[in-house]
């Protein structure tokens, strides 16, 4: 079979498509995955580079490119009763193991989503990592509720754009941080307002939120706290040397870790196959021209998310 993998970090060059062994059940609770769709996340060139080399191994990477899976079940493990083979599945991968765009993977059979076999598979494919982390900022973190006032600095991104209708899902009034020509997108998401960022600070607002969900990371908590509400949550998707400060001093600040978690996979996929949770598709791009998507997701100009058909 064929898989993407990374043995160093750099620039795109270090992206090679290989053939290998197609891997086999070792463990009770696995399944055998053949993957048809996955989507890039902003996580893929950062790893790729070798930003998170302390966590993902100083010299070389631990974590393999891809994190979604949309794909049918092949094999499974004699024990796992709740799947069939020929099911269609959503699941996630950690960020320390990775590997999505890959032929074949196995995966934790309770990670293993069912999606609906009739839907486009397209629908579900940006949604494994982004929304898995936005759900785990706005409901996990930052508690909301109905009438929260939510402002979301990078609306338009993967993870901004899922946690746009999410937040307006749980009925909040949102904010939505964005360019000029991505405004009127967060307000066809569901928005209630959006700042220009090319125009005005966020930061500088009159008004206060409960939830600051920050999937840029450009402004410090300093800059922050005024406009966040007396007991408010600012949740950060970046980790720094300045936020490892602020969490330990301010219990107002969040870190959103995303993994994969069986409940909140559950969660969106029914909130996707309900209509209530939408991808927008900036492209597909099949997995032969996977160094051509790096590079465009590396722009950090991507408005919804970029997927990645496995056609081989
Ligand atoms: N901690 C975690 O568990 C976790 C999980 C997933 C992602 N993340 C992080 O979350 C961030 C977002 O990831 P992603 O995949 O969603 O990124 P992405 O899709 O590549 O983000 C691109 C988008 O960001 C917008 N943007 C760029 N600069 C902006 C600014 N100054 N203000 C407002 N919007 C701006 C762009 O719109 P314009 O062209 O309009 O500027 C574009 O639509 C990344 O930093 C990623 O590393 C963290």
């Amino acid at each position: 079979m064929k898989k993407v993998t990374q043995n160093q970090y750099g620039d795109t060059s270090v992206l090679k498509i290989i053939d290998c062994d197609k891997p086999r059940l070792t463990s009770k609770r696995q399944v055998l995955v053949k993957v048809q769709y996955s989507s890039l996340n902003a996580i893929d060139w950062k790893n790729r580079k070798g930003l998170f080399r302390i966590f993902s191994g100083w010299f070389s990477p631990r974590s393999q490119p891809g994190f979604d899976i949309v794909g049918s079940i092949v094999d499974k493990s004699d024990d796992v009763n709740d799947l069939e083979i020929g099911d269609k599945i959503l699941s996630l991968l950690g960020t320390l193991k990775g590997g999505a765009f890959s032929q074949y993977v196995i995966i934790n059979a309770g990670y293993a989503i069912k999606i609906d076999p009739s839907a486009d598979e397209t629908i579900f494919a940006g949604l494994p990592m982004a929304a898995s982390t936005a759900w785990m900022a706005l409901v996990s973190l930052g508690k909301i509720k109905q009438g929260d006032k939510v402002l979301i600095n990078g609306g338009s991104s993967g993870v901004g754009h899922y946690a746009v209708q999410i937040a307006k899902y749980y009925g909040a009034e949102v904010t939505a941080v964005t360019s000029g020509k991505n405004e009127a997108f967060c307000r066809e998401l569901g928005a209630d307002n959006t700042v220009n960022y090319q125009n005005e600070k966020f930061t500088e607002k009159a008004e206060q939120y409960n939830i600051i969900f920050d999937v840029v990371s450009n402004s410090s908590f300093h800059a922050i706290k005024p406009i966040l509400a007396p007991n408010g949550i600012y949740i950060d998707t970046n980790m720094s040397l300045s936020l490892i400060k602020d969490l330990l001093i301010h219990k107002q600040v969040k870190f959103v870790s995303v993994h994969p978690d069986r409940k909140v996979l559950q969660e969106i996929v029914q909130m996707a196959e309900t209509g209530k949770l939408k991808t927008h598709i900036a492209k597909v791009y099949p997995i032969n021209d996977v160094i051509e998507a790096h590079k465009e997701m590396e722009q950090s100009r991507t408005v919804g998310k970029i997927i990645m058909k496995i056609d081989w």
